[in-house]
Parts: structure tokens; sequence; C-alpha cells
């Protein structure tokens, strides 16, 4: 099994670079941000609660994105691998998906963490929001308040894998191939 961290700030690229990875190496892709969504737009109670943190910028609880990510290790038993995109974005969560993974005894291969400045960040972000519908993309403050949670909470994630030398900083900016371009080669040397 093959299961990478696809990691960086919001609006890094891990979304869009994921659907190419996936295709590419046949990766189940799972990303907590799009599965919250799936939730809200369905109005789920865990939906509901999700979004009023997300409205904000905020982080959502621990134990409601640790559960979503083990029922859907679960409900996919046959994975050549996964590929988590936003996820894990806390100590906390680091340490359950660790723990989730031993018992598939399929550990994180690698985490490629996208670096992008900040400027370019909220360049890209506000664009989406003018189409997105995705109401924590409008407003530049909550675009803020998300980049202050990754500072804050989410960062701290990849000093935790650098300790067991997992850690590859990929460069995020330029074309959308290029930045493929770049990840593709780091899999290739661990596949
Ligand atoms: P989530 O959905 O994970 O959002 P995010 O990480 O804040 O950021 P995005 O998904 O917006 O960015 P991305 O890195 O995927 O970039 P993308 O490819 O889309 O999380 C949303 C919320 O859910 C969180 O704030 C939190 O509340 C909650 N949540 C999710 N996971 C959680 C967790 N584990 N724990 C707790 N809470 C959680 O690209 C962005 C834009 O840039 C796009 O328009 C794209 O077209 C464009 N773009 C991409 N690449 C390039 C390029 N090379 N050049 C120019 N533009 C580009
Ligand atoms: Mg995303």
């Amino acid at each position: 099994m093959f299961n990478l961290i696809l990691f960086g700030p919001p609006g890094s690229g891990k979304g869009t670079q994921s659907e190419k990875l996936i295709a590419k190496y046949g990766l189940k892709h799972l990303s907590t941000g799009d599965l919250l969504r799936y939730e809200i737009n369905l109005q789920t109670p865990l939906g509901k609660e999700a979004q009023s943190f997300m409205d904000k910028g905020q982080l959502v609880p621990d134990e409601v994105v640790i559960g979503m990510i083990s029922s859907a290790l679960d409900a996919n038993p046959n994975a050549k691998g996964f590929l988590f995109d936003g996820f894990p974005r806390t100590s906390a969560q680091a340490n359950a998906l660790d723990q989730l993974l031993e018992l598939k005894k399929a550990p994180i291969v690698v985490m490629l963490a996208l670096d992008v400045s900040e400027e370019e960040l909220i360049k890209r972000l506000l664009k989406r929001g003018e189409t997105s519908g995705r109401s924590d993309d409008n407003n530049e403050n909550v675009i803020r308040a998300r980049i202050v949670e990754y500072k804050n909470k989410t960062a701290m994630v990849a000093d935790y894998y650098r300790k067991f030398d997992k850690v590859v900083m990929v460069k995020g900016e330029g074309t959308v191939n290029e930045i493929f371009d770049r990840l593709s080669e780091e899999i290739d040397k661990r596949a």
C-alpha cells in the first residue's frame, strides 16, 4: 500500500494536484474538506455542525474529522493506497492517523508539502471565491483566518513527520503541470 499526505496551506493546490495524482497512481483520494462539504450539501447533523466552523475559517473538531477518515478507510479495504488531502491538520489527527494505519500495517510513505507564498494563496482563493460558491472563499477576512489556523495548528504537523524523515518540500508555484511533475518525481523515487 502506498499512502501519502499532500500537505500545504489553504489554496496551495492540494485539491488540484490530488485529482491528477490519483489518476496517475491509482490512489484513493481522501479530502476531509470535500467530505465535509458533502455532508453540508446533504444538511446532515454532522454537516450542520461543521458548517459553523468552516464559515469562520476555523478547523472542525478533531473527533469529527477523525471519525470520517476512520469510516473512509474501512469503506475502502482494497485500496492500492490513500492520498490524504487536508488531513491530518492537527497533532491529534496525525496521531490518530498513525494508529489507524498501523492496524493496516501500511504507514505514511511520504508527506509532500506544497510551498506557496501567502500573497499567492490569498490571490488564488479570492479569485476562486468569485465563482466557487464556497462560503469560506469570498471574504478576505475568512481566508486570512484559515491561514492563521494553518500557522497555529497545522504547520506543526509537518514537524511531526519530519522526525521520521518523511517530509519533502515542493515548490507550489508555477503551472499546474510543472508542480505535478515535481510531485510525481518525488513519488516515483519511493513507489
Ligand atoms: P479544505 O477544503 O481542506 O480547504 P483548504 O485546505 O483551506 O484549502 P483549499 O481546499 O481551498 O485549497 P487547496 O490546497 O486544495 O487548493 P486548490 O487545489 O483548491 O478545508 C476547508 C475547511 O474545512 C477548513 O477551513 C476547515 O474548517 C474544514 N476542514 C477540512 N479538513 C479539516 C481537518 N482535517 N480538520 C479540521 N477541519 C478541517 O487550489 C486553490 C485555487 O488555486 C483553485 O482555484 C485552483 O484552481 C487554483 N490553483 C491551483 N493550482 C494553481 C497554480 N499552480 N497556479 C494558479 N492557480 C492555481
Ligand atoms: Mg482542497
